[in-house]
């Protein structure tokens, strides 16, 4: 992960590396660092922790230069520490990089033997000791930085700064993304637009493989093979305002109260709402009359909206889906053939195992469609086909509104998917989208049920383990509430479908675990009721989540309840999402724990 900013100036560039390190750190935030030129000479700041220490030192201790390149870390090689921070030093190079260089320990050999001694525990400083090397026997930077990337496995995106040169910076990608932003006698590297939306909005962004030379004045782009090539310069439309949390205590927090809007926003461009129809734009790129499977790959919380998209596309479509979490969709060897269509979601757009599905299937002849909320994202770039959340910025690391925008999209998908396949008619096609039209207003409804959810959060805050429990479609729910709760609060919990767990789990209840059962009113309530009643009877903690219909019928088995709106069947997995949301938050705010930036965790996972 890590996110890295270069920048060749016209004015002192410290600030404003920690202007564009302020909006990466949703990539890392175990230590930041910057490294400028000043007289010629390279000096660095790094500090472990978020970037408000890295800022505080440099407040201390300013400096002056307007040649310089920051990194905001999520540690791989090496903890998180002031001595594994980046910038890397070696001699003459000043080095920042996002990715993993897998042959690490071989390069560590090798610059041992000339005798270089490395001052960290990262894979990053290897890199600095090879071309401070080369620039020792001679090289130019230039020469030094294209003799040492082919010798680098794994993935890398990088930005190199030279002593003595006040007006160069050298920046590569492969397998992490790289941007360079184009300003008026000024240049910049960024690991996306948004680090460098304050200075610029004209941005080029390199390929895979591709390296860069900069100067103030120009910009020179080579392939892997050195080969100069053009790469276009676009318009980005990302905006330089920094989010703010409103009157919310936590961007988290925000982005659950956002969710009635956000979701009319993306169903609005997805449903022609007077003729009560699915239309989607670019559907046809997924072939749907003439597939027979769809693929879907995706990590954490987007594979969690891929899991219930599964329930929707082979109910509606009659289309059977092959889904895993895209860490081991890349290396089973799937077989993928010509003319198959395969879907990713992902709100950032750059989960690298998630890319790495989406390039293996793309090679092996599918179409690429892609449930992303970034549209200038490189999964985005890579797709035949975007469909496009409009969540608009998610800023707390826990995915919330993206992922109820996700499953919005893939209903919508489905439904007309059934549709083209004539296994829905055009009088279930208006009802299915009656119902989701609806979703806005039933979200608002939800929502009002915070005030029970924040009250049993308070005592679930004290719970060392939990259960979430689910079946059909809030089966994926039962996993996500888990995951969320994992994340936020620390608290260890499962996520199982309902009718496993007398098969193993239902042996860890006791009357100090919270079990949590999602279960509307459908026609399969009656079933997660019965499993219900055998958490009950071994004196489980129950916490039911249904509707008024399901919380008469449940009687007095389940000690708290909270009641959702009636909503139809399909709309319920994005309605029923948001008091799982609301538990996690609450829970965690009542732990005290940091619930936008929680520990280990970076909202972008471009690592494999
Ligand atoms: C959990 C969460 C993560 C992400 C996952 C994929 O709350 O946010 O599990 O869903 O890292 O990220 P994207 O969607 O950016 O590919």
């Amino acid at each position: 992960m890590c996110g890295i900013v270069g920048i060749l100036g016209q004015t002192e560039v410290a600030p404003r590396l920690v202007d564009a390190l302020k909006r990466l750190e949703y990539r890392g935030y175990d230590s930041a660092g910057v490294a400028v030129l000043i007289d010629g000479k390279l000096e660095r700041r790094r500090e472990e922790g978020k970037l408000r220490n890295l800022d505080a030192a440099l407040e201390r201790l300013p400096l002056a230069g307007t040649s310089g390149i920051g990194h905001t870390r999520w540690a791989t090689h090496g903890g998180p520490s002031t001595r594994n921070a980046h910038p890397h030093v070696a001699g003459r190079v000043a080095v920042v990089h996002n990715g993993i260089i897998e042959n690490y320990l071989e390069l560590r050999a090798e610059i041992e033997t000339f005798g270089a001694v490395p001052e960290s525990d990262t894979d990053t400083e290897m890199v600095a000791h090879l071309v401070n090397r080369q620039l020792e026997l001679g090289k130019t930077p230039r020469e030094a930085v294209a003799e040492v990337l082919p010798r680098l496995h794994g993935a890398f995106a990088l930005a190199f700064l030279f002593a003595g040169e006040e007006d160069l910076l050298i920046g590569a990608r492969k397998g992490s993304p790289l941007a360079v932003g184009h300003g008026d006698g000024e240049m910049f590297f960024g690991s996306d637009a948004i680090a460098l939306s304050p200075f610029t909005d004209r941005i080029t962004y390199l390929e895979e493989g591709d390296w860069a030379v900069l100067t103030r004045s120009s910009v020179e782009i080579f392939d892997a093979a050195n080969a100069p090539v053009t790469r276009a310069e676009s318009r980005s439309s990302v905006t330089a305002a920094l989010m703010d949390k409103g009157n919310y205590r936590h961007f988290m927090a925000k982005e659950i109260h956002e969710q009635p809007e956000v979701l009319g926003h993306t169903l609005s461009r997805y449903i022609d709402f007077g003729a009560r129809k699915a239309a989607v734009p670019g559907i046809e790129h997924a072939g749907f009359d003439k597939i027979n499977r769809l693929i879907i790959s995706a990590c954490g919380t987007a594979y969690i909206a891929g899991l219930v998209a599964k329930y929707w596309f082979e109910k509606y479509a009659r289309l059977p889906v092959e889904i895993d979490v895209a860490s081991e969709f890349r290396y089973r060897e799937t077989p993928v053939s010509d003319g198959e269509f395969a879907l990713f979601i992902s709100q950032s757009g750059e989960t690298a195992d998630t890319l790495a599905s989406l390039r293996y299937c793309k090679e092996n002849g599918a179409r690429i469609g892609a449930v992303v909320n970034v549209p200038e994202s490189t999964i985005a770039r890579e797709a035949d086909v975007v469909f496009q959340t409009i969540a608009g910025p998610e800023i707390g690391v826990a995915s919330t509104k993206a992922f109820t925008c996700q499953l919005a999209v893939l209903a919508v998908l489905a439904v007309q998917a059934g549709r083209i396949r004539g296994t829905l008619s055009a009088e279930q096609e208006a009802s299915l989208i009656g119902a989701l039209t609806e979703v806005p207003g039933y979200a608002v409804q939800a929502l009002k049920r915070e005030v029970d959810v924040e009250r049993l959060s308070q005592s679930l805050a004290k719970a060392s383990n939990a259960l979430y429990l689910g079946r059909g479609t809030n089966f994926p729910l039962a996993l996500e509430g888990a995951l969320k709760l994992k994340e936020l609060s620390y608290i260890h919990a499962e996520g199982y479908a309902a009718g496993e767990l007398k098969h193993g789990p239902i042996a860890l209840i006791d009357e100090n675990m919270p079990v949590f059962v999602i279960a509307p009113h459908d026609s399969i309530y009656a079933k997660t009721v019965s499993n219900m009643q055998e958490v009950a009877a071994r004196g489980g903690r129950i916490v039911l989540i249904t509707d008024a219909k399901g919380a008469a019928e449940s009687g007095d088995t389940a000690g708290n309840v909270v009641v959702m709106p009636d909503v139809p069947e399909i709309v319920a997995p994005i309605i029923y999402a948001l008091p799982v949301q609301m538990i996690s938050y609450h829970t965690a705010v009542f732990m005290g724990t940091d619930v936008d930036q929680p520990r280990n965790l970076a909202k972008s996972v471009t690592v494999e």
